[in-house]
Formats: C-alpha cells, structure tokens, sequence
C-alpha cells in the first residue's frame, strides 16, 4: 500500500507493540527509547528511525506532526501493583506527561497508551482519572480505560494490561474483539453472545506455543537464536504439605466474611495491604489461598474455627521437582505473565525459560532477534506489548484512520464518569 498510515512510537522498546502495527500495514515513522539494547533491537528488526534519547530531553519540533497514531507505552514501574513502594508522587508517574506534551504538539489523529493494570487503582483511581482528563482537556475523545488480556486473543499467556485509547477525529475508539475462549469454566463475557463465544477456538497452551522447541543446549538448539536460559534454579521449596483444594477454602472464607461483614478492602487495610484479600475469595484463576501467615491474622480477624487450620498452615521444605515446582510455568494453559525480570522455571526443564521461549509467550515471531545480555532480553521482552495485540488494535482502529474521518476537534468535553471503574469492560482471566 502506497499511503500507509504513519506512526509516531514513545517509549517504544524493543518495538511489540509497533511491531503489531507495522504487521498490519502502518509505517513507523519516528520512534524513541532510551535503553540502548531496546533500540539495537528495534533498528535491526522493525526501523532504523528510532532515536535514542531521553525524552524529556526532545523536543516536539523534533517529531513528525500530524501522525495517524501516536503510541506509548509509557513506563509502568511506578504503576505496578507488584511495587509496594508504588504512590502518586513516583516520579515515573510522570512520563506520561510528555507523552501528553508530544500530542498536544504533534496532533496525532489517535493515541494509544498501554499500562499494567495497577494504573486503575493508583491512588483510588484518581491517577486514571487525572490521566483521562488531561488528555480531554487536549481535545481528545478517551473512553474508558479497556482491560485486555492476552490470551483471548491467541497469544498464549493470561497477561492482563489497561489500553487507554483517544481520538481527536470524532471517531470511536474501538476495542479489538476477543478471538479464543477460555478452556476452563470461567463465565461468558458479558459483551459477546454465548453462541459466538462458543465457536471461537480455545486459549493456546504453553505445550502448544513452545513444546516443540529442542533443548538450548543441544546442537539443534543452539540454532535458534535467542534460545538461552539461566540454570540458576533454587534447589528448594517451601511448599503446605497436605493437598488444598482452593474452591472450597474460597467459600468457607466467604461464609465467615459474610458473618463477620467485612469488605476485603477492608481486610486488605488491616492486614497493611493493597490488593491481595480479594483473590483468596475468588474462586477462579487469580484465586489464591491465603499463606500461613495471613491465614492467622485472617483468623483473628473472621473468627473462623479450626476446620482448615492445619491443612492450610503445615508446611515443609521441599526440593523442587521440576514438574511441579511452585512457580512454574503451567503446560496446559496459557502461561502467567512474563515478566521483565528472571522468568519462570521451565515446567519439565531444570532451568528457567529461554529468552526465545519467553519471547514466544509474548506472540513475537521466530525471526524476530533481540540484541543485549540474556537478562537485558528478558527485560526487552517482559515490558513489551504481545506483537499480536497491537497487530488486534491497529486493524481496529485502521478504518478510522485511513477513512479520512472529519478532522473535527471533540469539542464536547464530557465530564469524565466519576463511577469510571464500575463500567470498566473485563474479561474473566
Ligand atoms: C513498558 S516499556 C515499552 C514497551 C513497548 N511498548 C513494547 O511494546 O515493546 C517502556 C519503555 O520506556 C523506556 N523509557 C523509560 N523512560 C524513558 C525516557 N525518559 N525516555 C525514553 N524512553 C524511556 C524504557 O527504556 C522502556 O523500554
């Protein structure tokens, strides 16, 4: 196509989420980070336009104006639920305000910013709020914040991440439609009709995604690129030492919250913690039982009786089989999130994920090369955005950007929706 639609990339990395775009036909006009590894990546892979720089430091006479979409995945450190020290006032926070000053003086049709979901919750949800009306107050139309995850849509991997999307254009800021369904007996979304749902293929395995790889080591290995994986396992675990089964601990905890009435919020409060009362009354796959420790203080707290105490609390130290060691990375099911840190062990290996098998987790394909140290590529590859999701949002969006929509301003600012978290769109993970 010869008037591809142009892109301007922030905080690009080692390019996931441009690489969807690129995939679905848009051209990557300028793109920055400031990670040297990132940027090696990318210019061997996607474009050798991107800049390395600070950008705080560039000017917005320095990128191209008027871009069809502009996206960033602004960095989410300060965000993250899994960083205790997270609060309003983290500097990282920031970064989203040039991301904000880029627009507004470039004028991109569209932007799409990526997050972790702990953006939601940052202080109460006035981060979120604070976010969507700055870019209001820019002209631009942003929806509520979509939570996506991955796996729905063929990447093999339950990675759940905030989309926030605007417009300048009047046009709606469409959310891809999810493409697989969830194998377990989780609950129909509520946006899509049981009929459809049941005739879309089921979530990709591990087993699926990486099974057929040969081992790093071999000589057939070693051809793959990026196929290395640390050795350095802990021999050890501490694991409970009688089989629980978490559904029924949910709804005995359930029964004695309900008689203590009590909100997990404010069990979470006692208990000095954030966000983690409410997976232990949850019965799906982000339900978790409560450790020893907080099985006590939880006690105190409900008043339960003795029923579960000791199935709950023994526990024992154990070598870790490499089959079924804690966290690992399940065979049958998409994998949990890959993060930008020391992955998982493999679920049959004695040694943690390649960076290729990680990188194939994350939907990037086989080809694509990441430069760095082993745990410079981990990194690459944990904070990127599945290839696949971007290649979901940039076909969604495409008919608006390239249908030359009025180039009206939004000017009906609305109010943003105060009760913004009761209608966030979620899928059951
Ligand atoms: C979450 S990652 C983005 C991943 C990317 N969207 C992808 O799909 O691969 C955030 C990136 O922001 C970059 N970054 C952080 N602060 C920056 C700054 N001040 N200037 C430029 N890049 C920065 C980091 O190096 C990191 O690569």
């Amino acid at each position: 196509m010869a008037n591809k639609p142009k892109v301007v990339s922030l905080f690009s990395g080692c390019g996931g989420l441009d690489l969807g775009f690129k995939k679905a036909g848009y051209e990557i006009i300028w793109a920055n980070d400031f990670d040297r590894d990132s940027v090696e990546t990318y210019k061997k892979n996607i474009d050798n336009r991107i800049v390395l720089g600070d950008i705080t430091k560039i000017p917005s006479s320095e990128i191209p104006k008027n871009a069809d979409v502009l996206l960033g995945g602004f960095p989410c450190q300060g965000f993250s639920v899994a960083n205790n020290k997270r609060n309003v006032k983290d500097k990282r926070n920031f970064l989203y305000k040039e991301m904000l000053r880029i627009i507004r003086e470039t004028q991109p049709k569209f932007f799409i910013a990526e997050n972790v979901k702990g953006i939601l919750s940052l202080g109460n949800g006035k981060v979120i709020e604070m976010i969507i009306k700055d870019f209001n107050s820019i002209g631009y139309k942003v929806e509520k914040p979509f939570i996506i995850n991955c796996a729905y849509y063929g990447v093999p991997q339950f990675r759940e991440r905030v989309i926030i999307m605007g417009n300048r254009i009047n046009a709606p800021n469409t959310f891809p439609k999810i493409t697989h369904k969830n194998g377990y007996k989780t609950p129909i979304p509520d946006f899509i009709k049981p009929e459809d749902y049941n005739k879309l293929p089921h979530v990709i395995s591990v087993k699926d995604a990486i099974g057929h790889l040969p081992e790093p080591h071999t000589e057939e290995g070693k051809l793959i690129p990026n196929h290395i994986g640390s050795k350095k396992v802990s021999g050890k675990y501490i694991a409970r030492k009688n089989e629980v089964n978490q559904a029924e601990i949910c709804d005995y905890l359930k029964m004695w919250r309900a008689k203590a009435k009590i909100t997990t919020h404010k069990i979470d409060k006692i208990l000095g913690y954030r966000h983690t009362a409410g997976h232990w009354f949850r019965k799906d796959i982000s339900g978790s039982i409560p450790s020893p420790k907080d099985w006590a203080k939880l006690k105190k707290i409900l008043g339960f009786d003795d029923k579960y105490d000791k199935m709950v609390t023994e526990v024992e130290e154990r070598k870790i089989k490499f089959e079924q060691s804690l966290r690992v990375t399940n065979w049958d099911r998409p994998s949990d999130t890959i993060t930008a840190s020391v992955p998982e062990i493999h679920v049959n290996r004695k040694r943690r994920l390649t960076a290729r098998e990680c990188a194939i987790l994350q939907s990037f394909p086989d080809d694509f090369i990441f430069y760095g140290s082993l745990s410079s590529q981990h990194r690459q590859i944990g904070n990127a955005v599945p290839p696949l999701i971007g290649e979901h949002l940039a076909k969604t969006i495409k008919k608006y950007v390239v249908n030359n929509n009025p180039e009206k301003k939004w000017e009906e600012l609305k109010m943003v929706n105060t009760t913004l978290f009761n209608g966030v769109r979620q899928l059951p993970s």
